[in-house]
């Protein structure tokens, strides 16, 4: 018997003779005549009506286990339905029990549920339609991103998930050690990381930049996919101590590119999950939190939009001349706040737009020192709703400037000296920029929240599951 998943059968592509589907009964309704039993696999968004006579032998053996959340595999053919809510339904000739569920503990019965619940429950949670479909949103978009660089002929590095660098140096990493931290090794109240298990102080990387960097200047135009760590305790709904980045890095790029590059990027990933989840998007943008109406055509509008450039210094003239009163006081200097971001992007430009040139005190070490010896190479790109949704800039590439910004910083020198080896070995300008993939998923699904945009989220104070 030929099992068919529920998305080839909702596509039309239903064999016309007997099949078996597999999946999980969502609810249950008797009546004297007939039994209906809503139907999901995960394939789809879409459930089907399966529709069981009373007296099938196979049925009535099993009927009182048939409860929502009760794993089935059910052999039919495709109807069309007599009813008004269904083109077709699923007219059942067996129907197996394959796993019971408790209906009385069994947490997700029928009735919606707050996301606030379904987070204590992740091991059940991508059962409910909405995970279900951000999660499915979420499988698309990841292979939106390898397709977009693949086609621009970029390559894709696995840069380290350990290191001893820390790319931002803002001392957010989490430590990755096998010392007893009940006896740690602390001659002169120093730690001894010679005792340790790299024989240096390591940890979980908070960007793959640097490596990337590396790789950028050997094989030109590369991306990074992977996971990234950041012990800072933000606990917003924004922030996630675990969460996905991609980092194009791209050898003799300016900061003009960059932009156009990722511009050209977050286009095209709106563009594939609008194309390929248009079901899941419309049932995410209804949902009772997403605010904005008409999510679907602002997305749309802003696939086919030119995005605005601001310098910094105008922002903040912008933002100053704005007659709001900010929570954090604006003044030139000041690194933007997601309110200020907001009022930029939702009232000022009402679409995205990039923020180029920050003070360079308030940037990260590896960015081009402008001429004006104040500001930096740097391109944030704010969005709607979210602000900064991707972080990046051009790359110092003179050597004595670098050495210069990272002496400045007080960072390690001795952990970056092969990250200076790069700009005196046929040194090259070169740029690019991270976009934090659930700050894109937030985007693009109106989810206010980033811990339901990633399967299993990590924050302060919650590493369960
Ligand atoms: O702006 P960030 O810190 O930039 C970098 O890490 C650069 N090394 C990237 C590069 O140039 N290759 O982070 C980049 C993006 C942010 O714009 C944001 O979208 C996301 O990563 N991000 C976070 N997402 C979730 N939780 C956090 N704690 C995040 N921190 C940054
Ligand atoms: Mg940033």
């Amino acid at each position: 018997m030929k099992t068919v998943d529920l998305k080839i059968v909702h596509a039309g592509r239903a064999p016309s003779e007997p099949f078996m589907l597999q999946g999980w009964i969502r609810s249950r309704r008797d009546s004297k005549q007939v039994s209906f039993i809503e139907f999901s696999d995960g394939t789809t968004i879409k459930n089907l009506q399966l529709v069981i006579e009373p007296n099938l032998p196979s049925f009535v053996a099993i009927s009182p286990k048939l409860a929502t959340g009760a794993a089935i595999e059910a052999i039919g053919t495709l109807v069309d339905s007599p009813g008004s809510k269904q083109k077709y339904e699923f007219r059942v000739s067996e129907i197996r029990l394959v796993g019971e569920t408790d209906p009385e503990t069994y947490p997700l019965q029928k009735k919606g549920h707050t996301l606030e619940f379904l987070r204590e429950i992740q091991h059940l949670r991508p059962r409910s339609n909405t995970l279900g479909a951000v999660f499915r949103v979420r499988s698309a978009a990841a292979l939106a991103i390898h397709q977009f660089f693949n086609e621009q002929g970029f390559y894709y590095v696995h840069t380290p998930i350990i290191t001893s660098s820390d790319c931002e140096g803002a001392g957010e990493m989490f430590h990755v050690t096998t010392l007893d931290l009940a006896q740690i090794p602390k001659p002169g109240g120093h730690v001894d990381y010679t005792q340790d298990f790299f024989g240096a102080e390591a940890g979980l990387t908070v960007s793959g930049q640097l490596e990337a960097e590396i790789f950028a200047t050997s094989l030109k135009k590369v991306y990074t996919f992977g996971p990234t760590f950041r012990a800072e305790n933000s606990n917003t709904p924004r922030h996630l101590a675990e969460f996905w980045m991609i980092e194009p890095e791209v050898a003799f790029l300016d900061l003009e590119g960059n932009m156009d590059l990722g511009e050209a990027f977050i286009k095209y990933l709106i563009n594939y999950v609008l194309n390929n989840c248009e079901d899941e998007l419309a049932f995410l943008h209804a949902r009772e939190w997403v605010k904005e109406p008409g999510l679907m055509d602002a997305l749309k509008a802003v696939a086919t939009s030119k995005f605005q450039k601001l310098d910094y210094s105008e922002a903040i003239r912008v933002l100053e001349q704005s007659g709001r009163k900010f929570e954090f006081p604006v003044r030139w200097g000041i690194d933007l706040q997601t309110e200020h971001e907001r009022f930029l992007t939702d009232e000022y430009v009402k679409g995205p737009v990039f923020v180029v040139n920050y003070p360079k005190a308030i940037k990260a070490f590896y960015m081009k020192v402008n001429d004006d010896d104040k500001t930096v190479r740097a391109m944030d790109m704010l969005v709607p709703r979210l602000g900064e949704i991707i972080g990046g800039s051009q790359r110092e590439e003179r050597g004595d400037v670098l050495l210069n910004r990272i002496r400045e910083m007080k960072l390690p020198e001795q952990n970056y000296w092969w990250y200076l080896e790069l700009r005196k070995f046929g040194t090259v300008p070169h740029s690019g920029f991270g976009l934090g993939f659930e700050r894109f998923l937030m985007y693009a699904t109106g989810m206010q929240n980033i811990r339901d945009v990633i399967p299993i989220p990590r924050f302060p104070g919650f590493a369960k599951f």
